[in-house]
């Protein structure tokens, strides 16, 4: 296992299967940032549930807005950045009007294959690398929430891909720009967030090795994530067992429903803890654990404690870094 230092990252980006939790650890590991003093960009690309509105902020969409101290976000649209690129490159408005108001260009740029990752991983890249006059970094973090495996993959291949078929021009220096980042461990940090379940399990370990092996990404940890707490010891595990098996079909008992849980219970945390296992075994990254938590509804609450959990988690990998000099 090598210790990791996300902190000391620039560029953080979060990816995995869909539903396993990455808008919920990128909006934590962003606040977590902000909270030691990082000025952060929360960057979410285009999601329909937007991790904003967990900080209170109902109306983020494309321009970034600051949702808590140190912390910015923006939801990141491939039309919205297609326009703000072309500005910067088209700079004279008019222009710029003329071809992007016109219906033909708009629908031919819908089609492009690629464009539309590209777009927005270039508006990921230009924060990550942007300066202020004085030449130093505008943002000390710039965190994405990335979309779900399988879409996710062949987005971070874009760049990649991208200069594999064309050999100059914009989108090729945009690309190989990108690329040199995303690769660069002392700037990018990748985290793929999981269940520890077994599809999700199967496809982060498939995930982690097309990136590394193939695409040559820094995968810098796994977070599993809803991790059940063990709430019975051995002893009280077997005691569960053997008077469960002697209550059943006692519908007169009254504690029949309370083992039948208790045994439940006891049986999720042992799948789970059999994934971990098998995380571990396969896998050779950090491995980060975040609790299950129960809620009725998502909270900033909820989003403050898995920033403070993986505020730990980290600063134990970290201390890792300083004692064995590995990284
Ligand atoms: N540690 C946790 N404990 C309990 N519930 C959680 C935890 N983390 C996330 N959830 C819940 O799981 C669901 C999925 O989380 P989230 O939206 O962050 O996943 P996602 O990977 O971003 O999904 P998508 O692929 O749809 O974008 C949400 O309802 C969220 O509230
Ligand atoms: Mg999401």
């Amino acid at each position: 296992m090598t210790a990791i230092d996300l902190y000391n990252r620039r560029f953080v980006l979060f990816s995995g299967k869909g539903g396993v939790g990455k808008t919920t650890m990128a909006s934590s590991f962003a606040l977590s940032c902000a909270r030691r003093g990082d000025k952060t960009l929360l960057l979410e690309l285009d999601v329909k549930y937007k991790a904003s509105s967990l900080f209170g902020a109902t109306d983020i969409d494309f321009e970034i807005r600051e949702i808590e101290d140190n912390l910015y976000a923006s939801n990141v649209t491939p039309w919205e950045a297609m326009k703000e690129y072309a500005l910067m490159v088209l700079k004279i408005k008019l222009i710029y009007k003329a071809v992007f108001e016109n219906r033909v260009v708009r629908n031919f740029l819908r089609v492009i294959p690629g464009l539309n990752e590209l777009v927005m991983l270039g508006k990921a890249y230009y924060h990550a690398t942007e300066t202020d006059d004085t030449g130093r970094p505008v943002w000390d973090k710039v965190v994405v929430d990335a979309p779900a495996t399988g879409h996710g993959i062949f987005f971070l291949k874009i760049p990649a891909v991208i200069t594999d078929v064309i050999s100059s021009g914009l989108m090729y220096d945009e690309a190989e720009r990108i690329l040199e980042l995303l690769q660069d461990p002392s700037r990018t940090g990748i985290v793929l967030v999981t269940l520890a379940e077994d599809m999700p399990v199967n496809e982060t370990l498939m995930l982690s090795d097309v990136l590394r092996e193939e695409m040559k990404l820094p995968v810098a940890c796994v977070v599993a994530n809803a991790i059940y707490r063990p709430l019975f010891d051995d002893t009280q595990s077997q005691w569960i067992d053997v008077a469960r098996d002697e209550v059943e079909g006692d519908d007169e008992s009254m504690v029949s429903g309370f083992l039948e849980a208790a045994r439940f219970r006891n049986d999720r945390v042992g799948m789970q803890q059999d994934y971990l296992q098998r995380l571990r075994t396969d896998g050779d990254w950090p491995l980060i654990e975040i609790p299950h938590y129960f809620f009725d509804r998502m909270s900033f609450a909820i989003i403050d404690k898995i920033a403070e959990d993986l505020h730990q988690a980290l600063k134990i990998e970290s201390s890792g870094i300083e004692s064995t000099g590995t990284s």
